[in-house]
């Protein structure tokens, strides 16, 4: 069932407009603008901190989320990969809710760390993609993904169908809690129901990414920079090259480039920047001159805008389309997914398959 597709991979990235639709359906009311749970009898107003629990791109996907309900919904949240997280004793306080975020529910230490939590008083969210799943039966606020089965190891179109749950989730438990006016909630959903678009745009570049894939694939290292919501992506693009590729690639914040990975930089390793225009453009195209001052290569994913100021000296420059900050890390998951696939296609490495990966890891 792969279609005229040549992996799973590659199908599920191009399915992404569709599921994160699909997905958004249930959490969009587009007749009455506003962002809705469709477990509806659940008091978000009372959450006094949110603690994210999860493992690899899910974990990511959290990250980006931590940046929402702290600025949307004035949460506090903490967030941990699930193998460390029971382990450190952390504090669990009553009225906390615990958000578990998983494609397939069944991830061993994210569903112990949800045990841990449940013992300790805290309220289960669970974002699932797999909705008979082992972590979906244990929440007391289920939120489901809608992104159809997911084959592929590397995951892909899960992620950015979380991503839409959990904005829609930090916009309604900032309108239940006061800090999100009426108009701001009608902005959201309109900025969400962009998204589906928007993917097929980024999409658009799939020609361009496979033109320039050969640039990477001879690389050893690959470093990837992103700041604020970016940060995350930079760290799940490096996540993927590595996973189907067998590219060595790091994702790091551009500003704490200066504090070590610098000392990698050469002309062999590439350095791949995420930088949507915006407040903080200027502050990475320092990071971008810092890179090219020692003779690193830069491949710069921007606008148009970002593009005209900054694209010049690039090795390779990938174009998406001008989104607003709260969909870009949907927008800009989609040129890191394709980028690590058509790399791994030039290595004639085994896209769906890649070696010494589970597609769920049911071990500790
Ligand atoms: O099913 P889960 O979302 O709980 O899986 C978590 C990780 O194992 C998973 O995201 C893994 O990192 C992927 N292979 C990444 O592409």
């Amino acid at each position: 069932e792969k279609g005229n597709y040549r992996h799973y991979m590659q199908k599920e990235i191009f399915e992404q407009p569709t599921v994160v639709a699909q997905t958004l359906s249930s959490y969009v009311h587009q007749a009455n603008e506003t962002v809705a749970l469709p477990q509806v009898d659940f008091d978000l107003s009372a959450i006094k901190r949110v603690t994210i629990v999860a493992c690899g791109t899910s974990y990511y996907a959290g990250m980006v989320a931590k940046y929402w309900f702290e600025q949307f919904a004035r949460v506090p949240v903490d967030i941990d990969v699930a193998s460390e997280f029971r382990y450190r004793d952390p504090v669990l306080e009553p009225g906390g809710l615990a958000l578990f975020i998983s494609q397939s529910g069944e991830t061993a230490d994210t569903l112990a760390a949800l045990r841990h939590c449940k013992a300790n008083g805290q309220t289960i969210g669970v974002v699932v993609n797999v909705p008979t799943s082992s972590m979906a039966r244990e929440a007391d606020l289920l939120l489901p993904t809608h992104a159809g089965p997911e084959i592929g190891v590397a995951s892909t179109k899960a992620f950015t169908c979380q991503l839409a749950v959990l904005a829609a989730l930090a916009a309604h438990m900032a309108v239940k809690k006061g800090y999100m006016s009426r108009d701001e909630e009608r902005e959201v959903v309109k900025h969400l129901l962009e998204a589906p678009a928007a993917l097929n745009a980024a999409l658009d570049h799939d020609d361009d990414i496979a033109g320039m894939a050969h640039l990477i694939a001879p690389a050893r290292d690959v470093l990837y920079l992103g700041r604020g919501p970016d940060y995350p992506l930079a760290m799940e693009g490096a996540l993927k090259l590595k996973e189907i590729s067998y590219i060595h690639a790091e994702g790091y914040a551009s500003g704490e480039m200066k504090h070590g990975p610098i000392a990698l930089i050469d002309e062999a390793v590439p350095v791949i920047v995420l930088a949507p225009s915006g407040p903080l453009f200027e502050k990475t195209v320092s990071n971008m001159q810092e890179v090219r001052a020692r003779g690193g290569k830069v491949v710069l994913i921007s606008d148009e805008e970002g593009l005209a100021e900054a694209g010049e000296d690039c090795l390779a420059t990938i174009q998406m389309p001008k989104v607003h900050p709260l969909i870009a890390p949907l927008v800009y998951a989609v040129p890191v997914q394709l980028l690590a696939y058509h790399v791994a296609c030039v290595k004639g490495t085994d896209v769906d398959q890649p070696r010494n990966l589970a597609k769920s890891v049911t071990v500790e």
